[in-house]
Order: C-alpha cells, then sequence, then structure tokens
C-alpha cells in the first residue's frame, strides 16, 4: 500500500546560459548567428516527478505515474525514481520522445522556456494496471489530452474506494479546462492567488473555491499570507512567510503544496503541515533546482 502516488509530468530540464541581453520585453537571437553558452545545466523537473521525490524524502512510500519515452531523458527519470525509492507505475514507449525543457537564460537572469510536453499528455488509461495502484492518497499536477482523461477517470473510480485526492493544476489548465469535475472530487485544493481568481468571483476566495468541491483549500501568494480553509471544522488559518533571498524559484509551488499534503498524510494539523509546506518551498527558493534542496526526514 502506497502512501501517496503522484501523476503529472516528468520532464529532461536543460538551464542555457548565454550573454545574450534582452531588449525591452524580448531576447532575441540573430539569424545566422552562433551563440556561445556560458553555462549548461541538466536536471529532471516537472511536477509530478518533483512531488514524488518531496514525498518519498519525507518517508512516505511514494509511487509516480506518467508517461516517458525510452530515450536518454527516460532512462534519466528512471534513475532519479530509483535513486529516490519511488516506484515507476506509468508507461515508457518504445521510440518517443520524453518531456523536454529549454530555459533560455538570458543575461538579466530572466528566462524563457521552450517545452517540449510530448508523450506526457499521451498516457491512456489502458496503460496503467490499476490492481498496482493501492494507495492512500493520489496527488495530481497539470497534464493535458489523453493523460487528463486518464487523470479524471481514475480520481473517479480511486475516490469512490475512499483514497483521498489533492489537486495543484497550473493556470493554463484552468484557462483551457473545465475543471469542475475534478474540484467535486478533491480532498485538497491548493492553488496561488491568480489561479483561485480564475476559478471562483466569490470576494471570499477560501469559501468560494469550497463550494467547488475541495474539503481543504489552499491558497498561496508568493512571499505574503498563505490562506487555508478546513470545511471538516469550518476555520480559517493564515500564515506568514520569511523574509528570504530568492535564488532560483522554479518548483516552489511545487514544494509547497507536496509538503502541505505530507503533512496531511501524517495526520499533523492544519497549522503545522502548512508550515511544512512553507518549510519546503523556502528551502526550494534558497538553492538552485526544482528538488535539490527538499527535506530529508523521516515525518512521522
Ligand atoms: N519571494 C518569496 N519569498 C518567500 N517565500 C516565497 C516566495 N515566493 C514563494 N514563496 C513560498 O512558496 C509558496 C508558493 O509560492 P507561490 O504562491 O508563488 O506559488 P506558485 O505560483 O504556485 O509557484 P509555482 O510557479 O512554482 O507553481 C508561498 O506560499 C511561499 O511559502
Ligand atoms: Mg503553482
Amino acid at each position: 500500500m502506497y502512501d501517496v502516488i503522484t501523476f503529472g509530468s516528468a520532464v529532461m530540464d536543460v538551464f542555457v546560459d548565454t550573454d545574450t541581453a534582452e531588449k525591452g520585453k524580448y531576447m532575441g537571437y540573430k539569424v545566422g548567428s552562433k551563440i556561445l553558452i556560458k553555462d549548461l545545466e541538466f536536471d529532471i523537473g516537472g511536477g509530478g516527478t518533483n512531488t514524488a521525490v518531496a514525498f518519498s524524502r519525507l518517508g512516505m512510500k511514494t509511487g509516480y505515474i506518467g508517461k516517458i519515452g525510452d530515450d536518454e531523458s527516460g532512462r534519466k527519470i528512471l534513475d532519479l525514481l530509483k535513486k529516490e525509492k519511488i516506484k515507476f507505475l506509468g508507461k515508457i514507449k518504445q521510440g518517443a520522445i520524453s518531456g523536454y525543457s529549454l530555459i533560455l537564460d538570458s543575461k538579466e537572469d530572466n528566462r524563457t522556456i521552450l517545452t517540449y510536453k510530448g508523450i506526457n499528455n499521451e498516457l491512456g488509461f489502458d496503460e496503467i494496471k490499476l490492481r498496482k495502484i493501492k494507495t492512500k492518497w493520489i496527488y495530481y499536477s497539470s497534464l493535458l489530452g489523453k493523460s487528463l482523461n486518464t487523470q479524471k477517470k481514475l480520481a473517479t473510480i480511486l475516490t469512490q474506494k475512499g483514497v483521498k485526492f489533492a489537486f495543484n493544476p497550473s493556470d493554463y489548465l484552468i484557462k483551457r479546462i473545465n475543471l469542475k469535475p475534478f474540484l467535486k472530487l478533491c480532498e485538497v485544493l491548493i492553488l496561488n492567488k491568480e489561479e483561485a481568481k480564475m476559478l471562483t468571483k466569490n470576494k471570499d476566495l477560501l469559501i468560494g473555491l469550497h463550494k467547488l468541491g475541495p474539503k481543504i483549500v489552499v491558497v498561496t501568494d508568493k512571499n505574503k499570507l498563505i490562506s487555508c480553509y478546513d470545511s471538516h471544522n469550518k476555520k480559517k488559518y493564515y500564515l506568514k512567510p520569511n523574509k528570504i533571498k530568492v535564488v532560483e524559484r522554479t518548483g516552489a509551488g511545487d514544494a509547497f503544496a507536496s509538503g502541505f499534503v505530507a503533512g496531511l498524510i501524517r495526520n499533523k494539523s492544519i497549522m503545522q503541515s502548512l508550515k511544512l509546506g512553507l518549510r519546503e518551498s523556502e528551502g526550494v527558493i534558497k538553492h538552485f533546482g526544482a528538488k535539490n534542496n527538499l527535506l530529508r526526514m523521516r515525518l512521522k
């Protein structure tokens, strides 16, 4: 029995640092030019694997569902999962290219991302082995297409059996897809403020979101107040992030959400769980990379 199974993307992130300067809102490469790369770094990213690593390092028995190719990136993704003691419960497709992102850093340290989602969004429901999906919780991050349909079908089946469902959709999903069928099934919904405003017109964001289905709602707002509503005891909770120096913020949202949910999985109070989410996100922000600095400790 797993404590949690995550279902989301797995991507090879390639960080390309050049001396290309920004011009206004753009960063441009001259046609026909050859640009020298100053620094090149590789890292496995994607909401599905980032959060699986966070859960596993906190001592949860963790599985991951997603789809990858049998290419070099796919092998690196599998290596990471193995190293982090996460069971791969997804599908490897022969001849397919795994998810891949080129993160082009400008001289001013902003970035443009070219991302190839590819095979991530092509996981069919018949490609997962339902009998192996025995878990207390499922945690979803954003996927589209066939994989999104698979997510919906799986969440419907599992929540009927009493499995708890945590969801952290991003803005591009909220813009494109009617998420109401998912929200009805949610035990926990975690969003940032902009995303929350897209889903509800209610002035009270927490209550507006709760009315769409989720029992527990959390809204984050960068370095501003984190707010939470728990409908089980009809209470609201607030937590202020600490002042920290931002080094690289990729993965902050994933770290917060997985830390919070890990607390709930181990029956911590809402406040203790929020504090764990905060600690995870701050750790990630203070260091380069989405998961390098995730906590390693056995949560009891
Ligand atoms: N500048 C910051 N200073 C301190 N803490 C921060 C900062 N930015 C983010 N955090 C922490 O990370 C949490 C999540 O950040 P945020 O609200 O930006 O989520 P997000 O927009 O979903 O992030 P992501 O883009 O990674 O999905 C915050 O609640 C806070 O705890
Ligand atoms: Mg987010």
